[in-house]
């Protein structure tokens, strides 16, 4: 346990030393707050998705119901509710194939305002049905057909769609079992199981443009040659005028391409977040100094469920996508070879993937070439080449993301809010203050200093602990936060300004959504207002400096008795500048230890710090480090004592105290190791022995290199990179028994 605690400080640390400072600011407790709330049918499970928005009302398809809820407090607009059960014959065909009354119910998960009304698809107990509705939707529906391919049998299965162009493009699974994944518009899908196409994927999002739509998700990655098998995220694109190809290929798409999204830590050995869980919308804003716009989609990424419980905030830039769709394409020569770029002269002409007019006039090898190499050999890099925002926690996983798009700061620079849900029911705000710094080059397409530096604002306890957010909203007309879960749909309040009393507090939130009025003495709401006379607001977006709280005793009478010595902010004025200096993280984190030390002694400090993905000071890091080393030490000599023990006094041990203990260690299985019974974070992977045998030599190397600062990290995670190595193909049996 020591070991695997040990384990788990250095992954937090290395966290820690990618990000200098994601402590919230603020931290709200479950049900410390008011919200509205929307709760449906209270009794029984409800599988809530949110459908469609408008700017006053989102519709939410929940059981056997179609919602029409208001943005202001979640009140329902009766009249459009939408009620379609499934008939009893379905329900009980469905229970006889085995599935729970549950989920043989009727759960919509498709809603598309067309221009003659309402289409609507639902679940109907495992036998997928849509309507179309015509403009009065209390009305009895015009039509109902056969909505496989574009509505799951499962509610719960992980699809997504998006209504476009007057057609409705859908990503979901075609049967009961969901194993034949696609992406459809009637009448052109994806290959039946064709592993290069689509292999046992998670959608999890789709956005549009004028002539493609976009697909987000997650699969098993078929270029992944090494032992084991590797999820990966996509983007995969379609043309909107794609009619298919000609003769067999009809209705087959022609322009079906995709490829990975690279989410990770840029090192020798980047870390990466494999696991796409979310997507926001497509948000056009201002980044860097300059005055360029992009178009960005934000994402949340996550580790495998197996491993440590990593997450991670990524955003792709437009321009980005497009180049990855540009450059080569991915081939493998044999079915055993490795998959490499392409050689341009083997890419026919026209080049495949190009919108033509009529796709049914392609030739067959065009359309075949597409066939077998759908994916692309480069990988979309993230916008500003790094996560924005990383956590580290064995208590949740990143599970949804909304973005309260460019909020005008009080000095006019512009900034992308994050709301970013979490699978444990917290709401964490972070925002990245520097994205309007860097300047970017295009000569050598990077920006000429990092522009990524997260500050967490807040952390609400939004839905009860352990219930996932599925998906959020930022409502702008009613600036309100919409929390979504299986059984709960919440507004919440975008920020928690009023939460700090003080100027020196409030400036160092680093909100753009709060300013100081010097005029109240309050810290005030201003997000995106204009204001007559701003000078009286204070804000220090890019910095939270609290030295402007100083220079205007003036302006401000009350400001010397509200001030430091009776309430202390969270952070004193060597944080701000040393916020500023990556490499003082350590610094700066042992001030936050020693906050922290005060009630909790240092094991548990440990443990429970982990969980929170909070910060560690170096000391802490070392001296668990060493305990571990000296512990793994005293085990060694106690068992090796034991042994010679054993050997030279055989007649010793039938009376020995330890004997009992020895022939317990001889009986243990190596899958009964502690580390493999107790902790649910590496559970599965069957090698667990192995990773004990590692430790020892991983940790003393580590130790050596502490001091190092950032050589440090490097150095971690490689060893992280090769261990996991060893752990997937198993090189390591053989360390094993000697070392047992
Ligand atoms: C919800 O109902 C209102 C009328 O009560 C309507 O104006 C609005 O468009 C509906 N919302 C959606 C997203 O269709
Ligand atoms: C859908 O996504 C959730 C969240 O990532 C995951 O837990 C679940 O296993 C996925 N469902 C399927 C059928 O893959
Ligand atoms: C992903 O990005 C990192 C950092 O920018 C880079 O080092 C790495 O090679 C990229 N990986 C792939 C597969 O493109």
């Amino acid at each position: 346990m020591a070991i695997a605690r040990a384990l788990l400080v250095l992954l937090v640390a290395t966290a820690q030393a990618w990000m200098p400072d994601t402590n919230a600011r603020i931290e709200v407790k479950y049900g410390d707050e008011t919200s509205e709330q929307f709760v449906g049918n209270a009794m029984e499970p409800d599988h809530f998705r949110i459908l469609d928005k408008d700017d006053f009302s989102i519709i939410v398809g929940g059981r056997n119901t179609v919602y029409n809820l208001s943005l202001y407090d979640l009140s329902e607009n009766t009249e459009q509710r939408l009620a379609w059960q499934s008939t009893d014959a379905h329900r009980e065909l469905c229970q006889v194939k085995g599935k729970s009354a549950d989920e043989c119910q009727n759960y919509p998960r498709v809603v598309a305002r067309t221009h003659k009304g309402l289409l609507v698809c639902g679940t109907n107990a495992f036998k997928p049905l849509c309507r179309r509705y015509g403009r009065q939707t209390h009305s009895s529906p015009l039509e109902e057909f056969d909505a496989s391919g574009r509505c799951p049998y499962d509610p719960q299965h992980n699809s997504t769609a998006i209504y476009t162009n007057g057609q409705l493009y859908t990503a979901t699974a075609a049967d009961f079992s969901g194993t034949d994944p696609l992406i459809y518009r009637e009448p052109v899908r994806t290959e039946r199981s064709d592993l290069r196409l689509l292999n046992d994927p998670s959608f999890v999002g789709a956005i549009a443009s004028t002539s493609h739509v976009y697909f987000f998700y997650r699969e098993t990655a078929v270029e992944y040659m090494n032992c084991g098998k590797a999820v990966y995220s996509r983007i995969a694109r379609i043309c909107l005028n794609d009619k298919g190809g000609p003769h067999t290929f009809s209705d087959r798409w022609t322009s079906f391409l995709k490829t990975r999204l690279n989410c990770s830590i840029p090192g020798d050995y980047p870390f990466y977040f494999d696991e796409i869980q979310a997507t926001t919308e497509l948000i056009n804003g201002v980044y860097g100094s300059g005055n360029s716009r992009n178009d960005i989609v934000y994402a949340v990424f996550t580790t495998p469920q197996n491993a440590i419980g990593g997450s991670a905030v990524c955003a792709f830039a437009m321009r980005d996508i497009l180049e990855a769709f540009e450059g080569p394409f991915k081939g493998q020569e044999s079915m055993n070879s490795n998959w490499l770029p392409l050689e341009k002269h083997k890419v026919p002409d026209p080049r495949p993937g190009t919108c033509v007019g009529d796709s049914r006039t392609l030739t067959d090898s065009a359309v075949n070439f597409i066939k077998t190499h759908p994916l692309m050999d480069r990988a979309v890099p993230s916008f500003l080449a790094r996560p924005i925002l990383i956590r580290v926690s064995l208590q949740y996983r990143f599970s949804a993301i909304a973005v309260h798009p460019q909020v005008q700061a009080m000095n006019g620079n512009k900034y992308d809010i994050m709301y970013v849900g979490t699978d444990d029911g917290r709401v964490i705000k972070a925002v990245n203050v520097a994205s309007n710094e860097g300047e970017f080059d295009a000569s050598v397409d990077e920006y000429s200093k990092s522009p990524v530096r997260t500050v967490v604002i807040s952390e609400v306890q939004v839905l009860p602990q352990g219930m996932p957010i599925k998906q959020m909203h930022v409502a702008l007309t009613t600036e309100k936060l919409i929390v979504a879960s299986g059984d709960i749909i919440k507004a919440v309040t975008l920020s928690h300004c009023g939460n700090v009393r003080s100027c020196r507090e409030c400036i160092t939130l680093q909100d753009p959504h709060c300013a100081w009025d010097s005029k109240q003495q309050q810290c005030s709401w201003v997000g995106n207002r204009q204001f007559p006379n701003p000078e009286r607001f204070l804000q220090n977006v890019e910095y939270g400096k609290t030295d402007i709280c100083n220079k205007l005793p003036a302006l401000m009478p009350g400001h010397s008795n509200k001030n430091p010595g009776t309430k202390k902010p969270k952070l004193s004025d060597t944080d701000d500048i040393l916020n500023e200096i990556p490499i003082e993280v350590i610094e700066n984190n042992v001030i936050s230890e020693e906050k922290n030390t005060n009630n909790k002694h240092e094991t548990d400090l440990l443990t429970v710090e982990a969980a929170d993905g909070n910060i560690y000071s170096a000391q802490a890091l070392l001296t668990a480090v060493v305990a571990s080393c000296v512990v793994t030490l005293m085990v060694g000599f106690v068992i090796g004592y034991l042994f010679s023990r054993r050997f030279r006094h055989p007649f010793f041990t039938d009376t020995s105290p330890f004997n009992e203990q020895h022939n317990h260690l001889n009986r243990r299985s190596p899958l009964e190791t502690p580390l493999n019974t107790n902790s649910g974070f590496i559970a599965t992977r069957s090698k667990n022995v192995n990773m004990v045998a590692n430790v020892g030599p991983l940790v003393k190397q580590d130790n050596l290199h502490l001091e190092l600062g950032k050589e440090r990290t490097l150095d971690l995670r490689n060893s992280t990179e090769s261990l996991d190595k060893d752990l997937k193909c198993g090189t390591l049996q053989k360390v094993k028994k000697t070392y047992i």
